[in-house]
């Protein structure tokens, strides 16, 4: 098949058969008889890598560790106690098993926590879509009161002032004089975030050719999903999401003025009560959770049930929405027994990403007579140093380049003059206070040295 991967996604599932049959592009669309094997193989298979980052934020392995560390990190809300991953916790498929999102006052938000899996594809983000790309959209938790409550600037001159923080940005932004910036926050949790592709999966076996990957029950499921169902009109591709916007019909609640999701955001009051999407990759980690942009459906049984007897008529329904769909409670287990097939073993390990970072080390530790301290890599390891008053500063050049170290303080100034890979400098430290040494050559490498009072 000539078509790559990401092609193939964008395309959706109808475009894809289409190409695959030779038939009209709606021959899915519409509720039908199930696509044969070979059609279906094309239309889910994975995508061969992630799509291109934006050009002003290519990927680097150093910018997704800063966003993974940054998402984790609890010391990015105003009380440090609230992080990313409180709300978007890995085990919970990036949800919170909440069917409203609680905020930093323990009140409920406006809407359900939603997944972070596979959102490097998504063109706009949140149920309605009011952020274009993952940059964007970083910078509303954070600074909402009722989220995270930081304001960004008060944020990153909190960061400026961690060596460990400055050592992370400047690693990831080597180009950037000022590198711990609002930008750059941004920018890194946006690229650790694209790097959050939903793991393989049984399912994955059977697009790839084993026959044997799902039960008759499940191989049911997906003629159903993906024929009378009318399931992949809009759950469509691998991540199973066109990451479009519809009203499903979800039940008015008696009293309460509707959520209007994507319809004012763009505009249109056709849109309105239309929401992203979702991926139904990893729904099933951490147990059956409440599911829809208003957590108001509490299990997978009862979404189908949604689907199959409970939606409301209006104006605004999705015309890609099967009517009448009629489910024996066998054709009912057998679509749930293949939505399951798309979550990952729960005793599989999470991919690394999903992971939080090892802890920094807060804090150099008590005092010590001797320090010792490498270059390698333009950095120097441990950032921070603390000795006691007379201990001796070790640094050792073991960098493929070479250093020049430098403390420019009115009270202590020291200068290694050009210092060779190989060579290692001992100074003994005699003042107290607390200094900060850097590289005349690399100045981003910081060195935090504090010489205790004795
Ligand atoms: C208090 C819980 C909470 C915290 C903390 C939180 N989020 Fe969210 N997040 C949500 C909710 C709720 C939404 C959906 C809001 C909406 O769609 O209107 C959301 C939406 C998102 C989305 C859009 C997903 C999509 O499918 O479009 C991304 C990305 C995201 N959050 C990332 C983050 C990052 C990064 C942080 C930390 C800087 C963060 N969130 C902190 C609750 C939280
Ligand atoms: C018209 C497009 C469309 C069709 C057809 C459709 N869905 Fe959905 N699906 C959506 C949208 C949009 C949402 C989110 C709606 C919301 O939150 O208001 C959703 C939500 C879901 C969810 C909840 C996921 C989550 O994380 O909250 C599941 C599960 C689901 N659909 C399964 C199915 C199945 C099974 C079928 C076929 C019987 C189906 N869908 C047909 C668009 C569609």
């Amino acid at each position: 098949m000539a078509l790559s991967g990401t092609r193939l996604l964008d395309l959706g599932l109808g475009a894809a058969l289409a190409f695959a049959a030779g038939a009209t592009a709606l021959a899915v669309a519409t509720p039908g008889p199930a696509p044969d094997d070979s059609a279906l193989r094309v239309a889910f298979r994975r995508p061969d890598g992630l799509p291109e980052a934006p050009q002003d934020n290519p990927a680097s392995p150093a910018k997704e560790e800063l966003g993974r560390r940054l998402f984790f990190d609890p010391a990015l809300s105003a009380s440090g106690t609230t992080a990313c991953a409180s709300c978007h916790q890995p085990a919970r498929g990036f949800s919170d098993g909440r069917p409203l999102a609680r905020g930093a006052d323990g009140r409920p938000l406006r809407r359900r926590t939603p997944t972070l899996w596979n959102l490097a594809w998504a063109p706009f983000l949140f149920w309605d879509g009011r952020a274009e790309g993952l940059e964007a959209q970083a910078e509303a938790p954070i600074e909402a009161h009722e989220e995270m409550g930081q304001p960004l600037d008060a944020l990153v001159e909190r960061l400026g002032r961690d060596a460990s923080w400055r050592r992370d940005f400047g690693a990831a932004f080597p180009d950037d004089p000022a590198p711990v910036s609002r930008r750059n926050l941004t920018r890194a949790i946006a690229a650790w975030e694209r790097t959050l592709v939903s793991p393989r999966t049984r399912f994955d076996a059977w697009v790839e050719g084993d026959d044997g990957a799902l039960t008759a029950s499940e191989r049911r499921g997906l003629d159903l999903f993906t024929g009378r169902g009318g399931c992949a009109a809009c759950h469509s591709g691998w991540a199973f999401t066109d990451y479009a916007f519809y009203d499903i019909g979800l039940p008015s609640r008696p009293g309460a003025a509707p959520d209007l999701g994507r319809g004012p955001v763009i505009g249109i009051a056709r849109a309105d009560r239309a929401f992203k999407t979702p991926t139904l990759r990893e729904t099933l980690r951490g147990g059956d959770a409440p599911y829809m942009h208003d957590g108001s459906v509490p299990t997978l049984a009862a979404v189908v049930d949604h689907y199959a007897a409970g939606v409301e008529e209006r104006p605004t329904l999705a015309p890609e929405l099967p009517r009448r769909l009629d489910l024996s409670p066998a054709d009912r287990a057998d679509l749930l027994a293949f939505l399951a097939t798309l979550t990952s073993s729960p005793d599989a390990p999470l991919p690394r990403a999903a992971t939080p970072p090892p802890a920094t080390p807060p804090s150099a530790g008590p005092p010590q007579r001797l320090a010792r301290v490498s270059q390698r890599g333009r950095q120097f390891a441990p950032g921070r140093v603390s000795l006691t008053r007379g201990g001796v500063l070790e640094i050792a050049n073991d960098d493929t380049t070479i250093h020049n170290i430098r403390v420019d303080a009115p009270e202590l100034r020291l200068n290694s003059g050009v210092q060779d890979p190989g060579q290692t400098v001992r100074w003994r430290l005699d003042r107290p206070g607390r200094f900060v040494a850097f590289c005349g050559i690399h100045p981003r490498m910081r060195l935090e040295i504090e010489v205790a009072a004795p």
